[in-house]
């Protein structure tokens, strides 16, 4: 049972969970043999509303079989839609949406927007910040591996300070640098939180030196703090925010949603995309926000939040527990890729982070109370 791996045509480049995957419905994943798997991982933060959510299922069909694509060039009611719902449930005055497919295009879209805008090319970033892997967003993440290929494409690095340090943000930002790009949750760090005071030192940095505060809110936003933006969770506007993952509930698509003052000044032809915003994916992601308002997954990400955190620090062998929402790591006193493995004995699908020793919990926002006793049991059998 346990070994799943990519067919010999595809380029190996994924570590795979051991299930091949038919179908999926709200927090559970189906395997071949019919088995049914508690997904908290969500398909990596993207299945926000769910796997195959009835409403959202209903929406791509429907917008499929109207209009599956036409470009840019002809303005479509979805994608003003969407764009009209990202800025009403954003803190004021975020309220400009570009579109484009993928979490490295917003943040390259937001790093350019800054750079465009300032006149300067610097980006400060956080040691332990993960941003994309396009040759833009591989500078400013953190980890030889990453910048050794924005090194070879010939891209400068972005400075990088630790994370939560005020004197050392303040030391780095001087008048060369556009943008200070953070991720308010680091994902792939193991859901390690910025704090508010940090937060609100680089909005006030930003103001003084003229630089631009982005958020990376490609995994951390889209509800998964319990607010709609991570923005919201910490009090902090930042002048622009760069969304994917879970927008769509697993359709691609990416959205930079900026401040009025940053975009002032664009016009026809400063970006694009042929896909981005496209019919179906906005159709999806609108689909996919009716649920998360309708059906309150907002404080159901708060409550089941709580009840996980707060049971899993009782458990053998967690340290801590990191994050927020459904952004949460456990920090433990032994390999977290063990406990994972443990966990696919039980059908419980988790993940791993840059930091071997924690476990990273990015369930659906609709995960409920039953489920997370599931996993806390789980947890409790292969902890013990
Ligand atoms: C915080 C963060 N930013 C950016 C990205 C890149 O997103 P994508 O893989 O959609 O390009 C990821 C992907 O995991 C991410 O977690």
């Amino acid at each position: 049972m346990l070994s799943a791996t990519d067919g010999p045509a595809l380029l190996p480049v994924y570590a795979t969970f051991p299930l091949r995957a038919v179908a999926g419905h709200g927090s559970w994943l189906v395997d071949e043999e019919g088995h049914e798997w508690l997904d908290a991982y969500g398909g990596h933060a993207v299945a926000s509303s769910g796997h195959a959510h009835p409403d959202v299922v209903a929406a791509i069909a429907e917008q499929a079989a109207r209009l599956i694509f036409y470009s840019t060039a002809v303005p479509h009611a979805g994608r003003e839609q969407l764009a009209a719902t990202l800025a009403r449930l954003a803190p004021d005055p975020l309220g400009k949406v570009f579109f484009c497919n993928s979490g490295a295009e917003a943040n390259e879209n937001q790093l350019g927007l800054a750079r465009r805008k300032t006149g300067r090319q610097g980006v400060v970033s956080m040691l332990g910040g993960w941003h994309g892997r396009s040759v833009a967003t591989l500078a400013c993440t953190d980890g030889a591996k990453y910048e050794a290929g924005a090194r070879r494409a010939g891209m400068p690095l972005s400075r990088k300070v630790p994370f939560n340090d005020i004197a050392a943000l303040t030391a780095a930002v001087d008048d060369t640098i556009a943008a200070v790009l953070i991720e308010p949750v680091q994902g792939f760090s193991g859901a390690r939180s910025a704090t508010v005071e940090f937060l609100q030192a680089a909005r006030a940095i930003c103001d003084r030196t003229g630089a631009k505060l982005l958020f990376d809110e490609v995994q951390c936003g889209v509800g998964r703090l319990g607010t709609f933006t991570a923005a919201e969770s910490f009090g902090v506007i930042p002048d622009s925010i760069a969304m994917a993952k879970g927008l769509a509930a697993g359709l691609p698509i990416g959205a930079v949603l900026c401040l009025p003052s940053l975009v002032d000044d664009i016009t026809v032809g400063d970006l694009g995309s042929t896909f981005g915003g496209g019919p179906v994916p906005c159709a999806a992601a609108l689909a996919n926000i009716g649920v998360i308002e309708r059906e309150g997954l907002l404080a159901n990400v708060r409550q089941v939040s709580a009840q996980i955190a707060g049971a899993a620090t009782t458990l053998p062998h967690v340290v801590r527990v990191h994050g927020r929402g459904f952004l949460l790591g456990l920090e433990l006193d032994c390999p977290a890729a063990d406990v994972q493995r443990a966990l696919w004995q039980y059908r419980i699908l988790t993940g791993t982070s840059t930091d071997p020793m924690t476990l990273r919990l990015l369930p659906p926002l609709s995960f409920a109370r039953d489920e997370a006793d599931l996993l806390l049991r789980g947890l409790q059998a292969v902890l013990t």
